[in-house]
């Protein structure tokens, strides 16, 4: 049995009460689903800035009448220290997903993404410290690995940030780090990389690159591809990241504490490999994908050219084993947005 399933086997036996901040949105919404069906009780918050409500009407519509019964939501905005101390009341795990996405919306209005990714994130902070909560884990990213070349990424060394949104998860791993320190207040920081799944808006100037290309090959419209092609990514199924979450709030390793962890595959893939999958997938359902081609476009300002993780740390430290590589995972995703994709 692994660690994960060993862990889940036990939550099942023990009730527990969670707080997943940013519940509404594409990873907290996963994290939403995967506790309920564990027969869990959690608190969700959201502000619905970029979460929706029909994330939440597809979790209800996968669980139980009785496990839906165990989640209360408070809309309500991470920007407030209060809303942040009613939600963490009674709270054993914290699962803080809430924070605003996207290289470059943090380029277009780096004071909003400030506010929510660093505030928000130290008023939760001190509300969990507080309280005080058993486990705090919160998304970082990749991004803080900036300008630094070495591939893959292993955690101890990052370079300089290249986004206003790399420096607002940096401050926070740095947070986690003086709250360590000042209080004795351990959290563990996961540095998701590019994830992808169920539930992930493809709407909007900022949707992330699968669930954005999979909506436009579905309906026929352009798919644009921002530089040459050959940046590359190490993209996550979204199931893995449930996994690190759930591994991170429970573990029991006092070391495993106070860390920042990479969330990934391990896998490399280029924007032209992951097109011409998507497309020659999709061409066995949409005869118009035949022969398909994106178009080429510039590079974006603030985006890492290369990025591929070493996921030992997490392995060796968490029990942390990924159960979808990228095509297990793109499989399920596609499912889905074929699914829920209006042509
Ligand atoms: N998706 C990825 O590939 C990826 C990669 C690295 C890090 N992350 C981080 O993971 C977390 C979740 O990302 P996601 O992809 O699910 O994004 P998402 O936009 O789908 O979810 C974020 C949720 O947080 C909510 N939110 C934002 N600001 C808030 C505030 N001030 N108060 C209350 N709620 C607020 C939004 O309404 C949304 O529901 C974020 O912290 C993000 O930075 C995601």
């Amino acid at each position: 049995m692994t660690r994960y399933e060993d862990m889940q086997r036990e939550l099942k036996a023990t009730l527990r009460t969670w707080l997943v901040t940013g519940c509404a949105g594409f990873i907290g919404s996963n994290l939403l689903e995967a506790l309920l069906k564990l027969d869990q009780t959690v608190v969700g918050l959201d502000n619905f800035s970029t979460g929706f409500q029909h994330n939440l009407d597809g979790v209800r519509a996968l669980v139980t009448p009785a496990q839906w019964q165990r989640f209360r939501f408070i809309k309500g905005d991470i920007r407030d220290l209060d809303t942040c101390r009613q939600a963490v009341k009674g709270v054993r795990h914290v699962l803080h997903q809430a924070a605003l996405g996207s290289v470059p919306r943090s380029i277009a209005d780096p004071l909003t993404t400030h506010q929510s990714n660093v505030d928000g994130f130290l008023n939760l902070l001190l509300a969990a410290r507080d309280e005080p909560v058993q486990s705090f884990t919160y998304a970082s990213s990749s991004s803080v690995y900036g300008d630094h070349p070495d591939l893959p990424k292993f955690e101890d060394k990052v370079g300089t940030p290249l986004s206003p949104y790399a420096v607002t998860k940096k401050v926070d791993e740095l947070y986690m780090d003086v709250f360590a320190r000042s209080y004795g207040f351990k959290a563990i920081g996961l540095r998701y990389f590019n994830v992808f799944g169920p539930r992930q808006d493809p709407d909007g100037a900022y949707a992330a690159v699968i669930p954005k290309w999979i909506a436009a090959l579905i309906k026929n419209q352009p798919v644009y591809v921002n530089g040459d092609g050959e940046t590359s990514r190490d993209f996550c199924f979204v199931a893995n990241a449930v996994q690190a979450n759930l591994l991170a709030a429970t573990v029991k390793d006092d070391a495993a504490l106070n860390q920042a962890y990479n969330v990934a595959v391990g896998d490399r893939t280029t924007l032209n490999e992951l097109y011409e999958h998507l497309r020659s997938n999709l061409a066995q359902q949409f005869a118009h994908l035949q022969g398909a081609k994106p178009q080429y476009r510039d590079f974006r300002p603030g985006d890492v050219r290369h990025s591929q993780a070493d996921i030992s740390k997490a392995s060796r430290l968490l029990g942390y084993a990924p159960t979808h590589r990228v095509d297990e995972g793109l499989a399920q995703a596609m499912g889905w947005y074929v699914a829920h994709t209006q042509v």
